[in-house]
């Protein structure tokens, strides 16, 4: 493609990865081709604090941040440090270590409510469990979730007609409108003895679309299924947690969940998520068998415990909201300086940037690979993540190579 982003290392491993890689939607959103071909560089090689380096060597402020799990900055010392320390022992060995009490300790009491955990390697993983742990306590199928909430791989809960998967394995997943808090009562009356779960985040985030938060009735409606049907509310704080409060975005939503679960930015980039329960769900968890090979390894615990020390140290989350809010201050500043009109939806750590009048996306697309070939890295499709890294100079550099890259965008498609 000749005004692709990616240079001549870049264009060669595309070419190698579409003859072995199978390519189209299987990697879905990690695939840099997410967001069009050509428009972000598809191959990164290095990465430290707020940047990222790609296959050709070109540097870029990154507001991608690996999609979430890059919560402290790329590289972070302390966490190097911890992971690298247990990476010098066998990272998989017989039985428990002390590191995964430690770490289970550690979450059970910084979540205040939670009485165990379960740990495991993704985000994926930690919400499907939840919902059968939600499922055996309750001895009941079904699962409510909100519109097109992404909720990880598990085709079960695949917001969309997942391929592949016979239609019955979807019969117990229930889709409700986000924000209607009249939907979720007439649904909580009419399903009251069958419901096991009700499966939420604290903000609406889905792909090309504005980020909407929690309208009062709606949370109060969440609160008030888990009270009614005695369904177990379960928060999915994969993607939020740790960007909307430093112990849950729970606390930020005003509700207490039965269950929590939390990766991403857990291990700051390491494979660690957790489920995290209340006492009357855990022997729901007791009975059900989740386990695998590589969920023991330890390495990737310790860089959990790091990633938690150093963000309250650090004040991280602070660091990334006034960050946040300095980029999106300025790329509204600058949208209005080039006529655009754009809208940055989302907390200031989590801002989803979509121009407005856009219906194909195409001006989106079209800035975002102008962003980037000035090396800034905005996402035109997704919401994108700030870490406690990105501080004033790199938040003004950045600006300096949005205005140009607005300017550079035309104001209407022809
Ligand atoms: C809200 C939410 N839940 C679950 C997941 C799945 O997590 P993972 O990709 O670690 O399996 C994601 C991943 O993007 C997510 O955003």
């Amino acid at each position: 493609m000749a005004d692709a982003v990616d240079g001549p290392e870049g264009l060669a491993l595309w070419a190698r990865a579409e003859r072995v890689l199978p390519g189209g939607g299987v990697y879905l959103s990690r695939s840099g081709r997410f967001a069009g071909e050509g428009v972000l560089p598809g191959f990164v090689c290095d990465a430290m604090g707020c940047r990222v380096v790609d296959a050709d060597g070109r540097k870029y402020i990154d507001f991608i941040c690996a999609n979430g799990p890059n919560l402290l900055g790329y590289g972070h010392p302390a966490v190097q440090e911890a992971f690298l320390k247990q990476a010098q022992k066998p990272a998989s060995m017989n039985f428990f270590s002390p590191g995964m009490v430690e770490l289970a300790e550690r979450l059970v009491e910084r979540h205040s409510g939670q009485d165990w955990a379960v740990l495991a390697k993704t985000g994926s993983e930690v919400v499907t469990l939840a919902c059968r742990v939600a499922r055996k306590a309750t001895g009941r199928s079904l699962i409510v979730a909100f519109n097109q909430a992404y909720h990880g791989s598990d085709a079960e809960l695949s917001p969309w007609p997942p391929p592949g998967v016979p239609s019955t394995r979807l019969d117990d997943i229930v889709r409700l409108p986000w924000n209607d808090a009249p939907a979720l009562e007439e649904f909580c009356r009419d399903h009251s003895g069958e419901i096991a779960g009700v499966l939420f985040n604290a903000l609406d985030q889905n792909s090309f679309q504005p980020t909407r938060f929690a309208e009062p009735a709606f949370v109060r409606a969440i609160i008030d299924a888990g009270q009614k049907t005695g369904a177990a509310l379960i928060l999915d704080d994969v993607r939020q947690g740790f960007r909307m409060d430093p112990r849950g975005s729970h606390r930020a939503l005003g509700v207490d969940p039965d269950l929590l679960c939390l990766g991403k930015g857990l291990g700051n980039g390491y494979s660690v998520s957790a489920l995290l329960g209340r006492e009357a769900l855990r022997a729901g968890a007791r009975g059900i068998m989740f386990t695998s090979s590589l969920h023991f390894e330890q390495p990737p615990m310790q860089a959990a415990m790091a990633t938690l020390d150093a963000y309250d140290r650090e004040g991280a989350f602070d660091a990334m909201n006034r960050a946040g809010l300095r980029l999106r201050e300025g790329l509204l500043a600058a949208a209005s300086a080039t006529g655009h009109v754009i809208q940055s939806s989302g907390p200031p750590s989590m801002p989803t940037v979509l121009f407005e009048d856009d219906p194909d996306h195409s001006r989106g697309i079209r800035f975002s690979r102008e962003a980037a070939r000035r090396g800034v890295l905005i996402h035109p499709g997704l919401n994108g993540f700030l870490c406690a890294a990105h501080d004033d100079e790199s938040i003004d550099e950045a600006l300096v190579a949005v205005e140009a890259a607005l300017a550079a965008t035309p104001l209407r498609q022809d």
